[in-house]
């Protein structure tokens, strides 16, 4: 089922949105085609920011268990609606300061707004569309915008009937692109596993350790590596094929470029150029190795993406049988 948090923007003592953030979620818990969750940021006291690195390079790994905390509210939804007044013809500050605290958990996800004061709050939400970019999050068109002339007596909420029309397009909207962003969302998460699962074959070879080597490849992978025989199977050969690496190269490197990565459901694919360089265990020497063709053909099995087939190989001329081992990407 799909999750959507409300989130209450205004921290402020006496304030009106409790009121308007209760009438949404009321509205939204009548609703069968997802979940709702109301997300106060008064249950999120975060500090001003204040850490060294933005969010978008620390990517999820947060040192400060405020924003740990902050991360796990936010993460496990699959789209939010804010709900915001305006001040000074802005968001709030506390709204800001909660948004920039995270970024990857903004990602590729939809987003509508609730706003409110005198003119309905409509400068608050240009804002925030203006934000929706950079954080890849899909902001809906339909929005709902709330008078204190026309929606409130006094401070007492009292919506008209066209907001009440508003607020369940607006979530139609927002459950609809919620739901297709999904699958963007598994093969963002898929592509990260996938490449991490790479990085761990350069690592892996620059260490020189076959045990982290093994965690790479299914039991049951078949390698048309470039030597012979003309394919490896199982793991430990494929594992013998860069143990013998490791004998001929006493200190070696790894490296990729043009690394691409496709993913459909539980299988990948990727390609790359791959070479491998280092000093020769024999002279002692710097040799700067050949670039190779690399294809790894990942299957996700029990929720890990291993390979399952690889392939190396260097272009060769057919009538004389001579290989090309000189080439550059
Ligand atoms: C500091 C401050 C600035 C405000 N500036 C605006 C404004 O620029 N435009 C507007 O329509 N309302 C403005 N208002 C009125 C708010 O819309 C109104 O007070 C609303 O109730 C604020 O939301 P809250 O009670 O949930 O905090 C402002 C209110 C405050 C406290």
């Amino acid at each position: 089922m799909l999750r959507i948090g409300i989130i209450l923007a205004s921290v402020r003592d006496g304030r009106r949105g409790g009121q308007v953030a209760q009438w949404v979620a009321e509205t939204a818990a009548r609703r069968t085609d997802a979940e709702f969750a109301l997300i106060d940021l008064l249950d999120h006291p975060l500090p001003h920011l204040e850490t060294e690195k933005p969010a978008l390079l620390t990517r999820g790994a947060y040192e400060d268990e405020r924003t740990a905390a902050w991360a796990a509210t936010i993460a496990p939804c699959d789209g939010y609606v804010i709900v915001t007044p305006e001040y000074n013809h802005s968001m709030p500050g506390s709204l800001k300061n909660a948004i920039d605290h995270l970024y990857v958990e903004w990602n590729d996800k939809a987003v509508g707004f609730v706003s409110y004061g005198v003119d309905g709050g409509v400068r608050s939400v240009a804002q925030l569309r203006q934000l929706c970019g950079v954080l890849q999050l899909a902001d809906v068109a339909a929005q709902v915008s709330l008078t204190l002339a026309g929606d409130f007596e006094q401070s007492a909420f009292t919506p008209r009937a066209s907001n009440a029309n508003s607020l369940d397009l607006m979530l139609d909207h927002v459950v609809r692109w919620s739901g297709a962003l999904a699958s963007v969302r598994t093969a963002g998460r898929a592509e990260s596993e996938i490449r991490a699962r790479i990085s761990g074959i350069v690592d892996g070879i620059g260490a020189r350790d076959l045990d982290a080597l093994r965690r790479v490849y299914a039991p049951d992978v078949v390698s048309f590596d470039v030597e012979s025989p003309l394919q490896h199977v199982g793991v430990d050969a494929k594992l013998k094929n860069w143990a013998k690496v490791f004998t001929v190269f006493a200190a070696t490197s790894y490296e990729l470029r043009d690394l691409t990565v496709e993913v459909g459901g539980d299988i990948a694919f990727c390609h790359a150029f791959g070479r491998i360089s280092g000093t020769l265990a024999a002279t002692g020497e710097h040799a700067d190795g050949m670039w190779v063709r690399a294809t790894f053909c990942f299957r996700r099995i029990d929720g890990d993406w291993l390979i399952v087939h690889d392939q190396a190989s260097m272009p060769v001329d057919v009538v004389s049988g001579r290989v090309a081992t000189d080439l550059e990407p």
